[in-house]
């Protein structure tokens, strides 16, 4: 079939732009960092606006580089990092703060509040999450508490509220020219505001935070004809914005994990591994996070399960930005490989605290083990093996909550492309570990549900015969290796306990 599917992926350090042909090839991409704004010590901000420009930018540039208009794509996708918080006036475009990160801690207060007052368990029943600082609803709080006036104008329309993915569509839907003000039930599920059973928001979860309905965007499914681009805009014509899906979601959908019992893993600066349960909500007991996992138009929705963990990639931006023990990430594969082990070293990197399956954040890193005998290129082993056994963590917590025994694993995302790492992932999981040949799964995702709504594909097994593997790696260590180097892992977690208030 003729024609092309872009989408704008706009994640936690970049934004990039992908166009794909009906194959679900990549024929041109274009990307762009932005400022990692850093005010205090656990403080993580980005300028919205800033952002804004970057997606712009992707979009022109990757047109370009194909050699493409705007009116050669069918449709556009918007695949974003969820939980940042947005609050901008409607009648000027401009931002009253900027956004606050997913990774931000400072609403901590209000998170162990919740759960002392007693709502944990509303917020766990009903949105399916723990109260933890991670979500949007405590960050639209602290701004509605501390940004003067911002209450006021909440509550009469001058300040509304978006996940990046309301953000982007707004602006590339128009902005203050009719831009629509719309979210997806992916990253709706990402606030502790919105009812897993209703797809709505709920008026008891509103309460706790104090937020105003009316600052809200309007949910939708995660494929449907939300606006059109306009033509003054970067795309340049009037394109269907059809798919929008929090990235990991996204993920989910490129990674075509449509059966129960599939899932994924995304290596990126977390890692976000997330399990189709189906059109049933299935409830942790374990730690993990209930989450939507996409809703194309009309049909039921489709959970997952989701094992969410903060500090990964990041883990080895710290060797590299922090320590200087590298220049360059690539190079952990052959610092690694020189060794056999880590000889008996670990590294926790609960850099901000532990997500799944612990959900601790008086936790802090930790590395244990340390003699005089290691080597810079054990403590780059101990970070690669962290990513691994913390993997292994959220599946075996996956395994509890479901009972669906892992067969193999999709894997997707940054460091995918470092072969020793996965072999590593396959040894510590005990199961072969799959990497497919279109890497950039979670921006194929949201062209798949763009393109989906526009009859661009027509049904999902289209997609699935798109997915081809790249490689695979299976198990070489046997049981009592594996059961030997996780005590030792769970042994140095314990460590990382009761560092903090
Ligand atoms: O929940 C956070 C996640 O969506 C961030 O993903 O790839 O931008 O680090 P990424």
């Amino acid at each position: 079939m003729a024609g092309y599917v872009g989408a704008i992926d706009q994640g936690t350090t970049s934004t990039r732009f992908m166009i794909f042909n009906h194959s679900g090839e990549e024929v041109a991409k274009a990307q762009l960092e932005h400022e990692q704004i850093l005010p205090k010590a656990g403080w993580v901000e980005h300028d919205p606006i800033e952002i804004w420009e970057r997606s712009r930018t992707v979009i022109e540039q990757a047109l370009q580089r194909g050699g493409l208009k705007g009116s050669d794509l069918e449709a556009i996708g918007i695949t974003n990092q969820r939980e940042t918080t947005v609050v901008w006036d409607p009648n000027t475009g401009q931002p009253h703060h900027n956004a606050i990160v997913w990774q931000d801690t400072r609403t901590d207060r209000i998170a162990s509040a919740l759960e002392r007052e007693g709502k944990g368990d509303v917020i766990r029943q009903k949105a399916g999450l723990p109260p933890a600082t991670y979500f949007a609803a405590g960050k639209v709080q602290w701004l509605l508490e501390n940004v003067d006036g911002l209450r006021e104008k909440a509550e009469n329309g001058q300040a509304i509220f978006g996940t990046i993915d309301t953000w982007v569509l707004w602006n590339l839907s128009g902005g203050v020219n009719g831009g629509v003000h719309m979210t997806d039930v992916t990253n709706a599920s990402r606030t502790m505001l919105m009812n897993l059973e209703t797809l709505d928001w709920d008026d008891e979860l509103l309460g706790f935070f104090g937020i105003p309905r009316r600052m809200l965007p309007e949910i939708k499914s995660s494929s449907k004809v939300y606006a059109h681009t306009v033509a003054g805009g970067p795309v340049g014509a009037e394109v269907p914005i059809a798919g929008m899906l929090g990235d990991q979601q996204g993920a989910v959908v490129g990674q075509v994990a449509f059966t129960p019992g599939e899932g994924k893993n995304t290596y990126g600066t977390g890692n976000f591994f997330l399990l189709n349960t189906g059109n049933e909500i299935v409830r942790s007991k374990s730690g993990l996070l209930t989450t939507l996992g996409y809703k194309f138009g009309d049909e039921p929705a489709v959970y997952c399960l989701e094992g969410a963990i903060a500090v990964t990639g990041s883990a080895v931006q710290w060797l590299r930005d922090q320590l200087g023990l590298i220049t360059d990430a690539a190079e952990t594969e052959a610092l690694s490989k020189q060794v056999d082990d880590a000889g008996g070293m670990y590294f926790v990197p609960a850099f901000s605290g532990l997500f799944a399956p612990y959900w601790r954040s008086d936790a802090r890193g930790a590395m244990v083990g340390l003699a005089r005998y290691h080597t810079k290129a054990h403590i780059v082993r101990a970070t690669l093996e962290s990513i691994c056994w913390q993997s292994k963590e959220v599946a075996d917590a996956m395994y509890k909550d479901s009972g669906v025994e892992l067969e193999f694993l999709k894997v997707d995302g940054g460091a995918v492309v470092n072969d020793h790492l996965m072999q590593m992932q396959a040894d510590i999981l005990g199961v072969p570990v799959a990497r497919p040949q279109v890497a950039e799964t979670t921006a194929l995702g949201s062209a798949y549900a763009a393109g989906l709504a526009v009859g661009f594909w027509s049904n999902k097994d289209e997609m699935r015969q798109n997915w081809l593997e790249d490689k695979r790696w299976e198990p070489q260590w046997d049981d009592a290796k594996r059961q030997e180097g996780y005590a030792g892992w769970k042994k140095a977690v314990e460590r990382t306990f009761d560092w903090v208030d």
